[in-house]
């Protein structure tokens, strides 16, 4: 096999701390797409600690609430089920040996390196030429809205897309984790699985609702493959106190609804500045992302991720090193501290980092 790479993430902020000489508390940390005022979680019961996750606890019933659909299981964050996938399905001979997968890139970069270590055949794809290859794949990948490009792909062209694969047996992956502010684009709500029997749907709690930490998220799809799917994931993969946590989250339609109001604001005012920072930093540069994140594509992106990060401001360098994205500053004061890092008229970006500056 050739050898495959473990993919890099964002929130690391300990390498960070002694490569810039740093410390810990002085970084603002913009290099991940979690929401930086999560669901506010309350005090968690002992008992809760106490005893193993129980299934029956009504943690389901909240999901097919919120996202709308009946055929949904609970997993330890959407990278559960991107690991756990390429087995699912070849266990179920609804693969071949050899698969061949189309992802579009760049994106989060797991999905690939799941599909590499099932020995896939990876296609590399753009929005643009997906139709045009559908015909060749086994699997198609999509990240919906894209991570890192924030590209939005309508529900019907997606629909159309599934029943093409579904023709001749191909698979339709959709990883719909920076969904939660744009729900008219999901395709829960549409989703009749037991029609679309191709297709699995994952949703993550990590991004709008911020609780990255407790590892937890969802997948629709077929009951067939979700019953292959728990298979694999074993009895208690979703821990007692995260569905403690989930159950009141989900339901908590007031702070869903003035969330996806603050995010969208927040996400707003990220693009103004960095609008204004690629006008005389690089006028080929563009801005593109999604409400949880703001993504500066252009040529000097690793001048700009050094001297953000001289600065104690750790951003996302792209792994094809074409652009970093942004996550959201949490407040006023750190939308300051970011605008004055990215003060162009008083910092030549395109030369090497001259401390002070
Ligand atoms: C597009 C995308 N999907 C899935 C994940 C995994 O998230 P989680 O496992 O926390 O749900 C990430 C994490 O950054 C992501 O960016």
């Amino acid at each position: 096999m050739a050898k495959i790479t473990r993919p890099e993430h964002g929130g690391a902020l300990i390498p960070a701390t002694k490569k810039y000489q740093i410390k810990k508390s002085d970084w603002l940390d913009l290099s991940t797409g979690i929401n930086p005022h999560g669901w506010p979680v309350p005090e968690i019961p002992p008992a809760v600690y106490n005893r193993l996750p129980e299934t029956d606890d009504g943690l389901i019933e909240c999901a097919q609430n919120y996202y709308q659909n009946p055929d949904l299981i609970a997993i330890a964050g959407s990278q559960e089920a991107i690991q756990l996938i390429p087995k699912t399905l070849s266990e179920l001979n609804l693969i071949p040996t050899r698969p061949r997968v189309g992802l579009v890139t760049p994106a989060y970069a797991e999905h690939e390196f799941s599909w590499q270590l099932a020995r896939a055949e990876i296609m590399h794809l753009s929005p643009d030429n997906i139709e045009s290859h559908l015909a060749e794949l086994n699997v198609l990948v999509l990240i919906n809205p894209n991570n890192p490009s924030g590209h939005l792909y309508s529900p019907e062209s997606l629909q159309l897309w599934q029943q093409q694969l579904n023709r001749h047996k191909g698979f339709m992956i959709i990883d719909e984790a920076f969904m939660d502010c744009t729900p008219q684009y999901s395709l829960l709500p549409h989703t009749d699985f037991n029609q679309a029997d191709n297709l699995i749907i994952l949703r993550s709690v990590g991004k709008f609702f911020g609780l990255a930490g407790i590892r937890a998220g969802f997948m629709a799809a077929q009951p067939k493959v979700l019953e292959s799917f728990q298979f694999f994931q074993g009895p208690w993969s979703v821990s007692h106190p995260a569905r403690y946590v989930l159950k009141q989250a989900l339901k908590d339609t007031q702070w869903i609804e003035q969330n996806r109001q603050w995010l969208l604001q927040q996400s707003d005012r990220l693009e103004n500045i960095l609008v204004d920072f690629i006008q005389n930093f690089d006028q080929q540069a563009k801005v593109n992302g999604s409400p949880l994140f703001k993504t500066v594509f252009t040529d000097k992106a690793q001048n700009l991720f050094e001297h953000l990060a001289h600065q104690g401001i750790l951003t996302r360098l792209l792994d094809n090193l074409s652009g970093v994205r942004f996550g959201l500053p949490g407040d006023s004061q750190q939308f300051e501290r970011l605008g004055q890092a990215i003060n162009y008229s008083s910092c030549d970006l395109t030369r090497p980092f001259i401390k002070g500056c």
